[in-house]
């Protein structure tokens, strides 16, 4: 099948919202139709945050990549528009993950992504480019600008993808994913001064980039250079790196002249099992915002099973902060202008921003309103946080526990919407996503040895499907 713009927009503008609601977010972005996993080009343009992603229209399963678009301006209500990419030239059979650039104080969206070409014989990942002056309308540059030559020795030809530019003074860098032959992840640096010409610089390996290093996003915040890093496989180790994949952040200093980074120190980003490939802007108030597919690879995908006709969610998007040589999260701005208070003691909607102080021993359940014993939870025991998401009817999930030790109480921040639960425990040191699917329209939460500090309902208005552009 060929796949062209026009076509997956005649099927967005007949489609968009024909969907199964009862687990959709109210507050997270969701596809309007089709599936989705990587945010990309994710970038603050006049006055709004774009955020594109890995997108098929066609099927609630992962297919040949188009890059899907939609915008926010308070980080809970997002806006629908046109597909921006298409696998549409010769050398691509799907667009895959890469970043934006906005040029000319906000006159140029310029758009990073790869090229993945693949027949029965072989494989070709080359990185492309796209420009538009409105935002929507994206023209492409037919050419590859970062080809298979580029390579530097030793490094795969097939894995090469997610190019991730940012500008650096005058000029550009871009870091893109790959793995050396033997099998390890790598993140190669290239340069260019025009934006055209592209020079191979160095490359960043770390033991945690498992087999394949995916969508690096490299920023500075706090006096630090943090690269965030998706890698394929890493080495599980006690309280991390649990899922198929996993996502990690390293601090340290990135030399400009060399393209090397000095670790001072690495960890994974979120402790929860859906969570993978984030994705940061700054917010033009000086804010690095951060945004996840709220998924994970191998799963068995629930809404993909009973058909819901989407699949895939972003997390909430976060705001990043470098404290005591750690990266802090915690949720941007946005979510107080839709806060109503409650508290516990009924049965609740499943939209909450709730704070509590939990106790050693404490716990707190989210059970389906009519059965108890279909539940998730979350508490402190021997000092760590842990999510239980073991009971849970449908799509149950493990146990999952805190790197870090808390002492005797802990105070976290949740925010939870029809289908999904993020912790931020001791001030957003580290959090953990997690995806649940309770049968009933509203929630009981039960506190055990937890006090509760503030709850509040959040009443996000429906979602419009319609497609802008
Ligand atoms: C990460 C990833 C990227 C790739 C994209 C394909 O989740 O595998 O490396 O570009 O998804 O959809």
């Amino acid at each position: 099948m060929e796949y062209t713009l026009k076509q997956s927009n005649d099927y967005l503008i007949t489609h968009a919202g024909r969907i199964n609601m009862q687990y959709r977010p109210r507050y997270h972005f969701a596809p309007p139709v089709g599936w989705m996993n990587d945010p990309n080009g994710v970038c603050y343009f006049r006055g709004a945050m774009h955020v594109f992603y890995q997108y098929y229209p066609y099927d609630t399963c992962w297919g040949p990549m188009h890059w899907g678009h939609a915008y926010t301006q308070d980080n809970c209500v997002f806006h629908h528009c046109k597909v921006a990419l298409a696998p549409d030239c010769a050398d691509e059979s799907g667009c895959f993950s890469g970043g934006a650039i906005v040029k000319d104080d906000g006159g140029e969206l310029v758009l990073m992504y790869t090229k993945h070409y693949e027949t029965a014989e072989t494989t070709r990942e080359t990185q492309g480019m796209a420009c538009s002056s409105d935002g929507v309308h994206f023209s492409k540059r037919e050419a590859p600008v970062i080809g298979t030559a580029d390579l530097p020795e030793g490094v795969c030809k097939q894995d090469f993808r997610d190019p991730n530019p940012v500008l650096n003074g005058g000029e550009y860098l871009i870091f893109v994913g790959s793995k050396s032959e033997a099998g390890e992840g790598l993140i190669l640096v290239y340069s260019s001064r025009d934006g055209k010409n592209f020079r191979y610089r160095n490359k960043i390996c770390s033991p945690y980039f498992g087999e394949m290093g995916e969508c690096p996003d490299f920023f500075t915040l706090d006096g630090k250079d943090v690269l965030l890093v998706s890698a394929v496989r890493v080495k599980e180790e006690e309280n991390r790196f649990k899922g198929c994949n996993s996502s990690l952040y390293l601090l340290g200093k990135f030399d400009p002249e060399t393209c090397e980074f000095r670790v001072e120190h690495s960890d994974e980003i979120d402790c929860g099992h859906d969570f993978y490939a984030p994705q940061t802007c700054s917010d033009g108030e000086g804010r690095r915002i951060m945004v996840a597919w709220m998924e994970m690879w191998g799963k068995e995908y629930f809404l993909h099973k009973f058909r819901h006709g989407y699949n895939g969610a972003l997390t909430y998007p976060r705001a990043l902060s470098v404290r005591n040589g750690l990266l802090y999260q915690a949720p941007a701005p946005g979510v107080e202008k839709y806060r109503r208070r409650t508290d516990f003691s009924q049965e609740t909607s499943k939209c909450l921003d709730f704070t509590v102080h939990l106790a050693e021993g404490g716990c707190v359940g989210i059970s389906r309103a009519d059965c108890a014993e279909d539940r998730i939870c979350f508490g402190l025991r021997g000092g760590r946080v842990y999510v239980d998401a073991s009971r849970m009817k449908n799509a149950p999930q493990g146990v999952r526990v805190s790197k870090y030790a808390y002492g005797r109480e802990v105070r976290v921040r949740v925010l939870m919407d029809v289908s999904s639960l993020e912790i931020f425990a001791d001030d957003g040191k580290e959090t953990f996503s997690e995806r649940h699917y309770f049968d009933s329209e509203k929630v009981r939460v039960t506190a055990e040895n937890a006090r509760c500090e503030e709850c509040y309902e959040l009443d996000v208005p429906q979602e419009d499907f319609t497609i802008l552009g």
